[in-house]
Formats: structure tokens, sequence, C-alpha cells
């Protein structure tokens, strides 16, 4: 109190000090987990109290939280008294308060929790051109992170502070472009059931006319040369090695490839498009069928590209006043109807496997989906039959209002939805990938395969945003165990490019960063890649996120051996996987506001002796180090590499 009041006493006497309220910035600029930050108040409007000691003033935020501030070097001091605000209760909320001032840790809280006293920070920051005021939520999550900077005041000795947007980096394509002599891409090995349709499409970068063949292959698969795709059906189970080569004017190339004749499908994670994360209600058969078009004409089809997934709303929807929506929701007989956006299921499913890609569709075990249309409860089978004849490969089923119907939150009622409609696309004549949704429920990672899951959903939905990305994307650690060939974790859609919820949609608000380390880490997390974004609205780094193929191999190496987190220190981690060749992939990420050397230590990773390090966004050689690898990362930035033993 004494060192304060002398400080300000100084200040007076060389007239300066004008105090600037934290409260009284722009806090639209203010980043937060949950909610929008309040002046004078918690999070949710109360007075801010932290440990039963009330403040009039301050703001009112919850974790992870980040405010940029520039001072122009024209500030005296930054002060608040700071805590987990009382009104969370007996929940426990666990944040740390950090105060950032050009790239330097100038305050840290340490870890504080609910019911912990207020504690005051008081930092100099003369000289400082930029201060960051963070609040991270801890290692348990951010649930009830409600975080007070109470009596928050930037001391000036001119000037104003000013609330300023994050930094926006330029984006760096870092994939090359393809080269006009033939390459692999895409999965080098594709499941299917006995008597089951193949469908399944070879594909190549390189300049076109493309030639395909494939020795080994088993009677009953026939291979189109000129398109790649695969097609037949065979009834005896077995795996079948094969060779397949691509030939242009330019040369030819060769590689493995398994085709495996039993029971499982998804033997590497789903790679497609689904219209939720930027059509939502606004779905309809133009849309898709763009989408479809625009997956050939950008090129990722041939990168190996496949699914065109509709999510929800192409069901009637029962009371709604949309006459597009409205209708019998089901034949007489039982069979679920379309909507008018939707004219023709059959012929949108034939369109979609005549461009090479596989058609998906989406329904809930409840009587409606999550967003009112009519779903599946007590029709399960009908519905599996006319997905079959439609013609569709891969079903979401989204848990929604099931929530109704299950009698209470045990996990036979949690699982019991998902056995019955495994049970009936079990009883149809065609492969469909059964995607579960709900959102984590019931540890869904430590059964979803028993209940015959393709993918589950390990999270609630994300959103475009750093928070939500990265929140939901490094807490994946452990789930690891559980994924592998036909059963995988599901972390939910992506959310590069130009994304919305429909009608209305805008360019992804991560930063390029931001999406380096998206894509990077769904690719180590062997998660479905499903693209969320306008298909027609592709731009050159979209593309180049999505095109890189030694990337795409990490998501689709056969071996799929999720990623685990093998290091972890403040907002450093460093996460990897072993591949199918005995090389690793690794990647490296700083979650942090400053760039920063991360450091991969080998033997932590259980490499020993030299490794070749190689960097899979820009697929260059770096070097063949020994004992560690140290590379700089941007903030929320990312690198990607492949260590081989030397
Ligand atoms: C839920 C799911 C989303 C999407 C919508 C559709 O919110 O989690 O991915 O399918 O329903 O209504």
């Amino acid at each position: 109190m004494f060192g304060s009041s002398l400080l300000s006493m100084l200040c007076t006497f060389v007239g300066v000090s004008e105090e600037s309220p934290l409260g009284s910035l722009d806090l639209s600029k203010m980043r937060q987990g949950w909610g929008t930050p309040h002046v004078d108040q918690s999070v949710e409007g109360h007075p801010l109290t932290i440990a039963g000691r009330a403040f009039a003033t301050g703001v009112g935020t919850h974790a992870a939280s980040m405010l940029w501030v520039s001072l122009d070097e024209k500030a005296e001091r930054f002060e608040a008294w700071v805590g987990v605000d009382d009104e969370v209760g007996k929940s426990t909320g666990t944040v740390e308060f950090r105060v950032i001032g050009d790239g330097k840790d100038l305050w840290r809280s340490g870890v504080l929790k609910t019911g912990d006293a207020a504690k005051r920070v008081e930092v100099a920051l003369r000289g400082v051109k930029t201060m960051i005021l963070l609040v991270s939520a801890g290692t348990d999550g951010q649930d009830y992170d409600h975080a007070d900077w109470a009596e928050a005041k930037i001391v000036m000795q001119s000037g104003k502070p000013e609330a300023i947007e994050p930094p926006r980096e330029e984006a760096d394509v870092r994939t090359p472009k393809p080269g006009p002599k033939p390459r692999i891409t895409g999965p080098k090995v594709f499941g299917v059931r006995p008597g089951h349709p193949i469908l399944f499409r070879f594909t190549a970068t390189g300049t076109k006319p493309m030639r395909f063949e494939c020795t080994g292959l088993p009677p009953g698969a026939a291979l189109d040369a000129a398109t790649g795709q695969l097609s037949g059906k065979v009834s005896a189970p077995g795996e079948h090695r094969c060779t397949v080569t691509a030939t242009n004017a330019e040369g030819k190339a060769s590689r493995e490839f398994r085709l495996v004749i039993g029971s499982k499908i998804a033997l590497t994670p789903p790679l497609g498009w689904n219209s939720w994360n930027c059509f939502a209600a606004d779905v309809d058969d133009a849309k898709v069928r763009a989408a479809a078009q625009a997956m050939v004409s950008s090129g990722l089809a041939d990168h190996g590209w496949s699914n065109i997934n509709i999510d929800d709303c192409w069901e009637i929807k029962p009371g709604s006043d949309d006459a597009m929506l409205q209708g019998e929701p089901r034949d007489p007989d039982g069979m679920i109807n379309t909507n008018k956006k939707f004219p023709d299921m059959k012929a949108l499913c034939a369109h979609i496997h005549s461009l090479g890609l596989r058609a998906g569709l989406y329904s809930s075990p409840g009587p409606l989906t999550c967003a009112g249309f009519t779903a599946s409860y007590q029709f399960e089978e009908k519905d599996a039959q006319r997905w079959a004849q439609w013609g569709f490969d891969y079903v979401k089923y989204d848990w929604c209002s099931y929530g109704d119907i299950a009698k209470d939150d045990s996990l036979e009622e949690l699982q019991k939805p998902y056995r019955v409609m495994r049970a009936a696309l079990d009883k149809v004549d065609r492969d469909i990938v059964f995607s579960l949704c709900q959102y984590g429920m019931g540890k869904v990672w430590e059964w979803g395969a028993d209940v015959g899951g393709n993918c589950w959903r390990t999270t609630g939905d994300i959103v475009d945003t750093w928070d939500s990305m990265a929140g939901i994307g490094f807490a994946q650690n452990g789930h690891e165990v559980h994924a592998g060939p036909g059963h995988w974790n599901d972390p939910d859609m992506l959310v590069v490019g130009v994304v919305g919820w429909g009608p209305a949609l805008h360019p992804t608000r991560l930063t390029p960063n931001e999406q380096v380390t998206h894509i990077t880490l769904w690719s180590l997390l062997s998660s479905p890649l499903l693209i969320g974004c306008d298909m027609t609205k592709l731009d050159e780094f979209t593309l180049s996120l999505l095109t890189n193929d030694e990337v795409l191999d990490v998501s689709q190496d056969p071996l799929g051996k999720q990623a685990a987190r093998v290091f972890a220190e403040g907002d450093l981690e460093v996460w990897a996987r072993d591949l199918e060749d005995g090389s690793k992939a690794v990647g490296l990420f700083n979650r942090g506001e400053m760039e920063a050397d991360v450091t991969a230590d080998f033997a932590a990773l259980g490499r020993r002796g030299p490794q070749a390090v190689r960097d899979l966004w820009s697929q260059k050689d770096l070097a063949v180090v020994e004992g560690k690898f140290t590379t700089k990362i941007p903030r929320h930035g990312a690198a990607l590499v492949r260590l081989t033993r030397r």
C-alpha cells in the first residue's frame, strides 16, 4: 500500500498519472472463452466479488481471456486485484492471470481457484508499447473460470491506452504446388464388406490425362483406368496387397495399396466436406452439387478428399412456417421424405458418385433432429433402407431429441440408440460409415467402437475462434488409446475457409497460423477431416492447407495411431504419433501470445540416434540431428515434422 501511494504522490509531483479504468477501454476487442466482458460486474452480471470481498469497479471476464492494449510507451503502470468471482458458488474455477509487455511476461498470478483471496497486481509499464492481459484456463478446462480484473486501471504518463485487435499475420502459403509428374495421393488402404459395392477412387496429382493400373486386385473388383475409379464387389473376405501405378505424359509413379475385404470400413479417417459449418439450415440440393463440383474442380479430390456430406435440415420440419420445409414427414409405408430443397436424393447421390465422390447424410435417434426436423426414432430400419436405396455412404447420427427418450444418463441408455441404428445399418447391402454425434457424453471414446461407430464426436460444437478450436483440439490427449483403423475420435469439423452457419458467411476468424495449428493438430489426431466451408469460395491459402499431401499422409497413415501429447510446459506443447514406415510425426505447438522456441526431445519421443527431420508443411528436409529438434513457432502457430532414423 505504502509503495503504491508513494508512487502516485511522485507521479502527481512530476505532473503525470492519467488513470484509465480497464472498463473504459473498448472491450469488444476482448476475446474470452464464454460470455461477454462486463464493466464493473462479473461475467454473469453480478457485483464483482472475490472470496467475499466486493469491488465497485473492474472487468468481469471468462477464461480463456485475452485483451491486447496499445500503450505507445506512454504508460506508467497497471494495477488490479484479480481472482475467481464468487458467483460460481461451490464450483471450482481454476485460472491464471498474466500481464505481458512487448512479448515478455511481466507478472503471473500463479494458479488461483474459487475462494482464493484476491491477489494484488502492480506492474511497471514504462517503455512498453503493447500490453496483453491474459487469463488462462488452468489445466482443468475452462468450466467455471469466471475471472475478475477488479479495480483494474492503467496509469498513463500521457495519452490514453487503446484496446486493439490481436495481430493477424500475413497468410504464408507453405505447401509447394504439385509438379507435372504423377504423384499418388489419398489413402493407402481401403476396407469394404464382403459383397458390398466398392466405392474408392485412386487419386494422383500431375498433368492430366492420367491413367491408372493396379496389379493384385481380386476378381470382382474393377478399375476404370481413365478415372481411377475402383468398383465391383468381392464376396470372399481377404486382404489384397496391390500395386497402383499412375501414368501421364510426364512419367509414372507406383505405390502399394491394400484392399481389405472384411468386417471393417473407414480404415483411415474420412476425408470430405459437410454442409453444417457453412450453410446450416440454408443447405439445399444446388449448394451440395456446387460443393461436389468444387471438390473436383479445385483439385481437392485429387488429394484424396472424397466425401460430400449433407448435415441437418434435408428432412420435413413439422410445424414449420416455411413452405419449402412442409409436407408429410414419411410415406404411408413409413419411408422418410425430403423437404422441397432436396427434390431427388437418389439423383443427388448418383451425381456425387459420378464425380468419383461418396455421399453422406444426417439424422438423429430421437423423434426430431437438433434443428427440429423429422428424425429416425422408431423408424430406424426404414431409414437405413431408405438411405441405402438413395445411395448414401455415410451417416452422422446426432443424439439431440433422444435426450427426451432416454430414461436416464446410464451408459446403457447412452448406447442404446446407437446399437439400434448399428443393427439397422447391418441389414442393408451397402457400406455406410456410422458417425456418432453425442458430444462426448459418457466418455463415448471408451465405447464408441463397441456399439459399432466408425467415429464419434468427443466434444460440443466447434466455432471458428482460437478458444474453441484450440480448447477442443488440445483437450484430446488420452483419447488416442481408443482410436484405430475403423474407429476414430472426432473433435468436430474444420473451420477454415469461408464459414458461417448460413445464410451469412464470413472468412474464418482463425488467423493463418491458427489455421495451420488446426490442420496440423487434426491430422495428428487422426480425426475425420470434414471441411466446413463454402467450397465455391476456396482461396489460395485455404487450398494450401488442404492439399498438402505430406500432411494428409499423416492423417491417413494406415497404422492409424492417433497422436498423444509428449510434452507440455506453459503454452508450449509437443504431440507425436508413430507412422507405418517406422518414422514419427511430431507437431510442435505454441499456444502463447509471443513467438517461442519449441523443442522436441528425442528421448521423450522414444527416438535414439541421429534423426532426419523433414518439415511436412514446406515438404523440405531440414537436417539430421541427434538428441533434440528446436524451432521457432509464432503466436498460436505450429510446425509438423517427420523424424526418420538415420
Ligand atoms: C448438432 C451437431 C452439429 C450439427 C447440428 C445440426 O449441434 O453437433 O454438428 O450437426 O446439430 O442441427
